[in-house]
């Protein structure tokens, strides 16, 4: 919230849209580690078990497709700041469209 309040909307945008992708980046990174690790129980390599296994299939799929919305949502605030005139009000949390006002 302080994001939205204390700095303009641009930067804003700017601090929201880098820390989706950041935070997109390392789900994504902690998403391809569990993958891994059920590749190695599959090849016998490593092992933790059936009821591990699915826990973390469980984990990697709700991860998986969950880092995709977010990732998505980062990559569709930043187009959509650069071609929309919609931005937070200040110290509110709802916004405004072709408001002159600026904190
Ligand atoms: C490094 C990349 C990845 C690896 C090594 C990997 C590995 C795996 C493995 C081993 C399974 C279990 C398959 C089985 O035994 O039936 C699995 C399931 C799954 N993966 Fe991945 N995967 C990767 C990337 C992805 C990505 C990019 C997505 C989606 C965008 C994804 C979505 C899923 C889903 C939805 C399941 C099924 C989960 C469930 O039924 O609970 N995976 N993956």
């Amino acid at each position: 919230m302080s994001v939205l309040t204390h700095t303009s909307p641009r930067t804003g945008a700017t601090a929201g849209v880098l820390a989706y992708l950041v935070s997109a980046g390392a789900i994504l990174l902690l998403m391809m580690v569990f993958g891994l690790a059920m590749r190695l129980e599959q090849a016998q390599i490593i092992s933790i078990g059936a009821n591990h296994f699915y826990e973390l299939m469980t984990l990697h799929g709700i991860g998986m497709v969950g880092v995709a919305a977010l990732g998505g949502a980062a990559i569709m605030w930043h187009f959509l700041r650069s071609t929309s005139n919609c931005r937070p009000r200040c110290s509110s949390p709802t916004w405004c469209c072709s408001c002159s006002a600026s904190c």
